[in-house]
C-alpha cells in the first residue's frame, strides 16, 4: 500500500491490508481479507500506535520513514501482542534508533519472550499519560479485549480512542478507510463476525472496558481491523454495547446436521413454521456446509436458535458436537433454544443435544423434537409445537 491517510491533525493511518490470509488465527476464514491499522502521531515527540503483522507488511516501514521525513520515532505504543499487530514490533525497534516502547507489565513480558527485547521500555499503568507535546495520550488497561494483556491508547486532544482489536472487523479496506467514505452494511456484518468468533467469549469483559470508557468524550474510534469510526464513532460503541449483553435482533437461525437429509427435512418444516408463525428473519444452516465462523455471527444476530442433529455412533453429529462445545466455551447468552433431530437406529443426536442445553443453561421453549426414520405429516406434531413456541417467544 501506498497512500497514508490522514486521520485527524497530526494524527497518520498507515495500515496495511492482507489478501493472502485465508484463515485469521488459522481457523476463521477471510473471504475479503483484513487490515492491519497501525497509526503515527507526528507532534514534538511522534509515537506509533501498534504495528503490523510482518508477512504483510511490505513498504510498511518506508512509510513511516516517509512521514518523519528525517524525525526520530520516539514511541511506539504497544496496546495489543497478538502477532497481526505486534509483527513488525522487533522490525521497527532496530530500525529506529532509541525508540522506545510503551506497554503494560504484561505486554513487556511478552515482548522479551518473542524478540528478547530488554531495553527501552516504559511501563505505563491505567489512567497514566504520556505528553507529546500537542497530544497527551493517556492508557486504559482493557485486560481480557481479547486478550490479558490489551490496553487502549486515548488522544485526549483530538479524542481519538485507540481500541487495538475492540471494533475492529474483518474485510480489507478497498479504498475507503474512514465510515464517512465507505458503505458500512458490510462492516457492521464483519464487525459482528469478529465480535463474536474472537471477542465474544469475553464479553463481560467488554463491559467492563465500556464502563471505564464513560464518559470519555470520543471523536473517533481507530481500531486495528477495519474502517476508522471518524464520522458516527457511536455507531460502533452502541454495537458493542449490545452484543456484549447478548442483545439481539428478532430471528431464529436452524443449525442442523443431517447425513441423508431426514433431519433438514425437519429444519425446512420447521423453518415453514416459523414463518405461518410471523416471524420474518429465519436463516437455515447445514453446519457441514457453513463455515463455524459464519453460524456463530448468526447466532449472535438472532435471538431464537434452534439445533437439529442426526444421531451419529450414538452421539450427534460431530460437527453439531464441535459447534456447541464453542458455544459452550463461549457462555452464549440470552438466546431461546429449540432442538430436534431425527435417528433410525440407537439415537444419541437429541439425548446429546439437550445435555448441551443443560449444560449452557439456556431456556428451551419447547420439548425437543424428534422423529424416527423418515419424517411424513403424521410425524410433524412436536415441530410444529415448537415453531409455534419459538415464534412466540423471539416476537418483540
Ligand atoms: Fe487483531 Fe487480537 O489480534
Amino acid at each position: 500500500m501506498h497512500y497514508t491517510e490522514l486521520v485527524k491533525g497530526k494524527v497518520h493511518w498507515i495500515g496495511v491490508n492482507d489478501r493472502r490470509k485465508r484463515l485469521f488465527e488459522n481457523m476463521w476464514p477471510l473471504e475479503r481479507g483484513v487490515s492491519y491499522n497501525s497509526y503515527l502521531i507526528l507532534d514534538e515527540k511522534t509515537a506509533l500506535v501498534d504495528t503490523v503483522e510482518d508477512r504483510a507488511a511490505g513498504n510498511y516501514i518506508e512509510r513511516i520513514e516517509k512521514l518523519l521525513n528525517g524525525r526520530k520515532l520516539d514511541y511506539l505504543i504497544i496496546n495489543h501482542m497478538e502477532p497481526d499487530h505486534s509483527g513488525e514490533i522487533k522490525d521497527i525497534f532496530n530500525h529506529f534508533n532509541g525508540v522506545k516502547l510503551i506497554g503494560n507489565l504484561k505486554t513487556f513480558k511478552i515482548v522479551e519472550a518473542y524478540w528478547g527485547i530488554k531495553d527501552n521500555l516504559q511501563q505505563v499503568d491505567d489512567c497514566d499519560i504520556i505528553d507529546l507535546g500537542y497530544h497527551k495520550l493517556k492508557f486504559f488497561m482493557t485486560p481480557w479485549v481479547h486478550w490479558p494483556e490489551t490496553m487502549m491508547t486515548y488522544d485526549t486532544t483530538d479524542q481519538i480512542l485507540f481500541s487495538g482489536d475492540a471494533f475492529g472487523s474483518f474485510g480489507t479496506l478497498d479504498g475507503g478507510i474512514f465510515d464517512d467514505e465507505i458503505n458500512d452494511t458490510f462492516f457492521e456484518e464483519e464487525m459482528r463476525r469478529y465480535y463474536s468468533n474472537i471477542v465474544g467469549k469475553y464479553s463481560n469483559m467488554v463491559q467492563k472496558a465500556l464502563v471505564k470508557l464513560q464518559g470519555i468524550p470520543i471523536q473517533a474510534v481507530a481500531p486495528t481491523h477495519g474502517p476508522v469510526w471518524r464520522s458516527n464513532p457511536n455507531k460502533v460503541i452502541g454495537l458493542y454495547d449490545r452484543w456484549s449483553r447478548y442483545e439481539a435482533e428478532e430471528g431464529v437461525v436452524i443449525i442442523f446436521a443431517s447425513m441423508y437429509g431426514n433431519t433438514e427435512m425437519m429444519a425446512d418444516y420447521i423453518g415453514r413454521k416459523l414463518s405461518e408463525n410471523g416471524v420474518k428473519n429465519i436463516r437455515i444452516h447445514d453446519v457441514s456446509r457453513t463455515h463455524i465462523s459464519h453460524l456463530i455471527n448468526e447466532i449472535w444476530k438472532y435471538n431464537g436458535l434452534i439445533l437439529g442433529s442426526c444421531a451419529y455412533n450414538s452421539q450427534m453429529f460431530p460437527l453439531m458436537e464441535q459447534l456447541t462445545r464453542e458455544l459452550t466455551h463461549m457462555g452464549l447468552k440470552n438466546k431461546y433454544l429449540g432442538l430436534f433431530g431425527s435417528y433410525s437406529w440407537n439415537g444419541g443426536g437429541v439425548k446429546n443435544l439437550m445435555s448441551f442445553a443443560q449444560e449452557i443453561g439456556l431456556e428451551l421453549v419447547a420439548e425437543p423434537a424428534e422423529i424416527f426414520g423418515k419424517p411424513s405429516d403424521d410425524k410433524y406434531q412436536q415441530c410444529e409445537v415448537l415453531a409455534q413456541k419459538m415464534a412466540e417467544k423471539v416476537k418483540k
